[in-house]
């Protein structure tokens, strides 16, 4: 039950909404917050643990709360949150001693990120998983070196072998075309999939035995193997049939080629059955659907009966129907019986075996490695801390705590996990060892906040699907061990923002594609009050803008000077409402009116007088891009656009300054030094945040390798690097450096 201290409805004067004043003062749940991006979700959850510190009733200590963030630098702005919220209510009550201790432990706090919880777990235990006490943490780049050299040993054992006969086959298959690599590069994979998963060797047997299917086996037995192929047909047959109903659509319009409707109506049947059987799942249905599919004759259009260019749209149209479709059609997998692909699969099973045990060999080998260096990788800390807080006894699928991880759950009050979409199921583990779940520790006091819209770590075997398991199965009411709430507003952004993200979410995200409809409950609601701006002021309400930069003719071609890329003009912030920079309506390639710099870019002959000087077509796609920002940028701060700054006099507004733009790039290690020189030349200062790839980029790397070196000159591995670089002026080859290894 919520404490007494916390009324069910949000207290008069404070900003919260009732949903968030739900997922505040919930307890003895496990909660599962979900809302889309500028919802409060990390709002709310910083408030829940400021209101479980100072709850007069039922005070918790600050040590007691573990507060998992994705980034150091997330737990960074958290601890700051709550200092200047236990600041605020010491100012109220300063003879409070709890709420001062609390203030003295918050650097002591467990505020962090998943890694450095675990790495303190691990360095506590360290007799009983039998590490140096002074192990060291390796890096990402120095694992990858030492993955690398332990990978080449394995790889020369298993080349040298008394039978190497498994091992040449499957090198010979999988090892692609210039020898081994592929199958390198497929170990490592493996290897790291497997450690995501809490019982890596329980996956990786598994992995084994899916390709034992019994002799006979029916279409169940395939279904792991052919549900994920049988969704991507559906999918791609679906956009084929949306091609074909917009050329049949087309086809019938006044002035549009009517003659080839009836040829498209059939096509579009026939699309549709073969979507059908994808989308009931019949394998050999749609493998015989596609073999039989044809397409039908279009009837002749009478030259001048119809509009040529709706009959270009329709002919068009269906080209790319039929491009989805014979791509189906050629995919030597999909036209196949089950049967067959059974056979196949069986045939493989050796191979996987091999590979299995080529991944076995490596981990035991990487491992001693480790040990024998005295070091530990990211992946270690958290398969480390799972062995802790596993109960050994514990057969591979049941998450049973160790003592140590009861002593957890009894330790701490509540765990709080801010981005739970972009959790790895061995985190998610971790954290269920390390939370109560109703059991003889207490009630449950797990809460976790994310978006499934915003997992973007993938990459990093983060998986969606536990948040999505949880967020399906958790029901919405109170009083259950569980408990899903959802935050409909969004405080970030003003009404046409986010009825534009709306807007373009609706149509590309549905469960197929983006594992969740966008339906009402996903939808962002504009929350924020923003007070009118002053008379006459222009302030951010302008729609959403999208441009479009076309590439310029080559140069010197008739309209390289005049056709412009035909964006939507209009909205771009002046006071005099213009329309847009410049005045030839549209940052294409003419009338812009390129700001300073743009013409001592590079020049050329082109450049040379008048309006080619305006001409940005010399410029390369991302320059152009930003001397269009860079242009947006002047005119808003010469419109006197005003922007709404919350924490100015409690609120106010100001003009618009530079601080208040940012670009989002998808890459900046490229091209974040382009846009920087381009808007600094229109005399904007601005700073890009590239920092990632300075210690990456290889020169950086041979330096400190060097000052390894020098450190301690009995490091293989750094030395190697020395040696190897240009610098050192010695031209050593892999082989010579093999040679002096031996010697
Ligand atoms: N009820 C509210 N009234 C006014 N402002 C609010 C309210 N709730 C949250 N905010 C503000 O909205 C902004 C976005 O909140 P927050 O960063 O917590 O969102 P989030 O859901 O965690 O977003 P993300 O998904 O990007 O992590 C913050 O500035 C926060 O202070
Ligand atoms: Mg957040």
């Amino acid at each position: 039950m919520p404490p007494e201290s916390l009324p069910p409805t949000p207290p008069p004067g404070s900003p919260w909404t009732a949903d968030q004043w739900e997922a505040i003062r919930a307890r003895d749940q496990q909660l599962l917050v979900a809302a889309a991006a500028g919802a409060g979700k990390t709002a709310t959850l910083v408030e829940r643990i400021i209101r479980r510190l100072i709850d007069p009733a039922a005070p918790v200590e600050i040590d007691r709360l573990l507060v998992v963030t994705f980034t150091e630098a997330a737990a960074a702005e958290m601890r700051g949150r709550i200092a200047a919220a236990l600041q605020r209510s010491l100012a109220q009550d300063p003879a409070n001693s709890h709420l001062r201790r609390q203030l003295a432990l918050l650097e002591r706090a467990t505020i962090s990120t998943l890694h450095s919880f675990c790495l303190g777990l691990v360095r506590q235990h360290f007799h009983q998983l039998n590490l140096d006490p002074t192990f060291e943490v390796i890096g990402e780049h120095e694992a990858h070196m030492l993955r690398e050299e332990v990978l080449d040993q394995v790889f020369e054992e298993a080349y040298g072998a008394d039978d190497p006969g498994p091992f040449l086959a499957l090198v010979d298959r999988y090892g692609g075309l210039l020898g081994d690599e592929a199958l390198r590069a497929l170990v490592l994979d493996l290897y790291d999939f497997a450690r995501s998963t809490p019982w890596p060797e329980a996956w990786l047997e598994r992995t084994v035995t899916r390709f034992d299917l019994p002799e006979g086996a029916g279409p169940e037995a395939f279904r792991e193997w052919t549900d994920v192929l049988l969704q991507d047909a559906a999918l791609r047959l679906e956009e084929a049939a949306a091609r074909l109903e917009a050329a049949l659509a087309a086809a019938r319009r006044p002035g549009g080629p009517a003659a080839y409707a009836e040829t498209l109506a059939e096509d579009l049947a026939g699309v549709r059955a073969l979507r059908d059987q994808a989308a009931a799942g019949n394998w050999d249905g749609l493998a015989a659907g596609l073999t039989a599919f044809t397409w039908g004759r279009l009837r002749p259009v009478r030259s001048g009966s119809c509009d040529p260019d709706l009959q270009e749209e329709v002919k068009r149209l269906r080209e790319e129907a039929q491009k989805v479709v014979r791509a189906l059609q050629a995919d030597a997998a999909l036209s196949r019986p089950l049967q067959e692909h059974a056979e196949e699969l069986r045939a493989l099973g050796p191979h996987v075996r091999t590979l299995v045990d080529l991944v076995r060999r490596f981990d035991a080998a990487y491992t001693a490695a480790k040990l024998e260096a005295g070091q530990v990788d990211f992946a270690d800390l958290e398969r480390f801390a799972l062995r802790l807080l596993l109960d050994p006894e514990a057969p591979p699928g049941e998450l049973r705590p160790s003592p140590v991880a009861r002593e957890l759950r009894r330790r701490f009050a509540e765990v709080l996990v801010d981005e739970y979409q972009d959790i790895n199921p061995v985190q998610d583990a971790i954290l269920t060892l390390v939370s109560r779940d109703g059991g003889e520790e207490g009630p449950p006091n797990l809460f976790m906040v994310g978006d499934v819209k915003q997992s973007i770590y993938r990459f990093r075997l983060a998986e969606p699907r536990l948040f999505l398991g949880k967020y399906r199965t958790f029901p919405p009411e109170p009083g259950g061990p569980a408990r899903r709430i959802d935050l409909r507003a969004n405080f970030r952004s003003r009404p046409a923002v986010v009825d534009a993200v709306n807007f373009l979410f609706r149509q590309v995200m549905n469960p197929g594609v983006g594992e969740l409809a966008y339906d009402r409950a996903a939808e962002l609601v504009a929350g924020a009050q923003y007070p009118e701006p002053p008379p006459g002021a222009r302030a951010g309400e302008a729609p959403v803008e999208v441009w479009l930069l076309e590439r310029p003719p080559a140069q010197g071609q008739p309209g390289a000077a005049g056709e412009a890329g035909g964006a939507p003009a209009g909205g771009v912030p002046g006071a005099d409402g213009s329309p847009a920079p410049g005045d030839g309506g549209g940052p294409g390639t003419a009338g812009t009116g390129a700001p300073a710099g743009g013409a001592e870019a590079g020049g050329g002959d082109e450049a040379g007088s008048g309006e080619a000087e305006d001409d940005p077509g010399y410029l390369t796609d991302i320059e152009r891009e930003a001397h269009l920002a860079a242009q947006w940028l002047l005119q808003a701060r010469r419109g006197g656009l005003m922007v709404w700054d919350k924490n100015l006099d409690g609120g106010r507004y100001r003009p618009f300054a530079w601080r208040d733009a940012v670009i989002l790039l998808r890459s900046t290690r490229t091209v974040a030094q382009k846009v920087l020189e381009v808007l600094q030349a229109a005399g904007i200062p601005a700073h890009a945040d590239a920092g990632t790839g300075y210690f990456e980029a290889l020169e950086i790397q041979t330096i400190l390798s060097l000052l390894r070196v020098i450190d301690n000159p009995r490091q293989d591995i750094p030395l190697a690097a020395v040696l190897r670089a240009p610098f050192a002026g010695l031209g050593l080859s892999p082989e010579d450096l093999a040679r002096i290894r031996l010697c």
